[in-house]
């Protein structure tokens, strides 16, 4: 068995060609915090383990996200952006910035939100139920976050589309990208994201100003100043690329958790009661951030390690999420699951501020495919992304056996 030490976990191939999950529950038991050296990116601590990664999310006196949130992070962007995007945002600047975000995230507005996703799959999850096998990472994958995006900012489907396009180029790890050529590609993909973002702002100062997420964080929120253009621009970016890379493998990956454990799909279908454990279960066991980063402000003791201030700490999120000592039998899919304390959505402050908008995106999928199929069947191994941010699925086909009489909700 390869240790964790021996194991770039900083390359992207790494998710593709190793079974890292095996690695990572060594690294648990023999050291679950340890400072490794990356090739591409320096020295790191590498925490594997729930109540340390836990213990790095909460604990604001000694680690920021002003210096990054991802190992790997273009050090001039996040220099532009901290302090001012709310991902990389710290103390009072994070709760200033998380206020005129929040005030978006209302139960009304997910509700709606849920309802309009429920008709648009109704009739894609419909055209794909044939029982022929179907490639879900390009029919579903991207259609949800892309269509719930569309809904958040009041755009065209063909805008949000490219734009989902856009933000995909921008983060593409896929290792023969990363020449100059690779590089270049990505800055001019988020250029072109800063753009559309420009123009949107621009158009909505001009016209008057609606009920999208967008004119939602360019008004004045409470006792706090209003964001300037700049940070409004910002959070935009922040918000699409919150919001549709972790979506995009959680609803690909919400298929092979059920495709393959078809006896947890009979028991849903058994008993629909268990939807919002399955959800979590769904977030646990699928885990769409590959990591997060923390860099420590001050001297700190965590485990056995003593982190000096200006160390960077990487969490590893699918390993956090399948600590047994936290999660009994962890790599089992169980529907019923409780409780389920995972970190797939982050924990302390930045706690994902589109919560309520990911779990609606996988509850509101799975309600479709409850009225619409009566089993799935996995055809072909799943392909990996490469990647070191994002875990998540290339490629995944799946055959969807129709309800007879499906007619779409009551
Ligand atoms: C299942 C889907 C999702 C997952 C797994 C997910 C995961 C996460 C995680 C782990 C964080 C914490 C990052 C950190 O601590 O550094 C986070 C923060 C964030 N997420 Fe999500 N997210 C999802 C959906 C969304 C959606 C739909 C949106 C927007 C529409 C969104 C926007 C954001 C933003 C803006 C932040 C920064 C919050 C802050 O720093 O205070 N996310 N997300």
């Amino acid at each position: 068995m390869t240790d964790v030490t021996e194991l770039d976990l900083t390359d992207p191939e790494t998710y593709r060609t190793t079974d890292h999950l095996a690695v990572w529950r060594a690294a648990r038991r023999d050291h679950p915090v340890v400072l490794l050296e990356s090739g591409r990116h320096g020295p790191y601590w590498s925490v594997t383990a729930h109540h340390l990664a836990r213990q790095v999310l909460t604990d604001t006196d000694h680690f920021v996200s002003s210096e990054g949130m991802r190992i790997g992070s273009d050090p001039a962007a996040v220099a532009a952006a901290a302090n001012r995007m709310l991902v990389v945002a710290d103390g009072a600047d994070h709760s200033r910035v998380r206020a005129a975000h929040a005030r978006w995230f209302t139960a009304q507005r997910v509700n709606a939100l849920g309802d309009a996703l429920y008709r648009h799959l109704d009739v894609l999850v419909a055209s794909m139920a044939t029982g022929e096998p179907v490639d879900v990472v390009d029919v579903l994958a991207d259609a949800v976050p892309t269509y719930v995006m569309g809904e958040m900012l009041h755009t065209e489907p063909e805008d949000t589309d490219r734009l989902s396009r856009l933000v995909r180029a921008a983060f593409d790890e896929t290792p023969d990208l990363e020449d100059a050529a690779g590089r270049r590609n990505r800055a001019e993909a988020s250029l072109r994201v800063f753009s559309y973002f420009a123009d949107l702002v621009r158009d909505r100062r001009q016209t008057q100003p609606g009920d999208d997420v967008v004119s939602v964080l360019m008004r004045p929120a409470g006792r706090h100043r209003p964001l300037s253009t700049e940070e409004v621009l910002l959070n935009c970016d922040g918000l699409v690329n919150g919001g549709l890379g972790t979506s995009r493998h959680a609803i690909s990956g919400t298929l092979l958790a059920f495709a393959s454990n078809p006896d947890q799909w009979l028991e849903l279908r058994r008993n629909r009661s268990l939807l919002t454990t399955a959800v979590e279960e769904v977030l646990r066991w699928v885990s769409p951030p590959m990591h997060m980063m923390r860099t420590a402000s001050a001297d700190v003791v965590l485990g056995d390690a003593r982190i000096k201030a200006g160390d960077r700490v990487v969490l590893w999120i699918p390993s956090c999420n399948r600590d047994e000592s936290v999660f009994p039998d962890p790599d089992a899919f169980r529907i019923d699951r409780r409780p389920n304390p995972h970190l797939s959505l982050g924990a302390g402050p930045h706690y994902c501020v589109g919560a309520s908008v990911g779990r609606t995106e996988i509850r509101v999928l799975l309600r479709v495919l409850l009225d619409r199929v009566a089993s799935m069947e996995l055809r072909g191994a799943p392909v990996r992304s490469a990647s070191t941010f994002l875990n998540g699925l290339d490629r995944l086909q799946v055959a969807l056996t129709p309800i007879e009489d499906a007619g779409g909700e009551a």
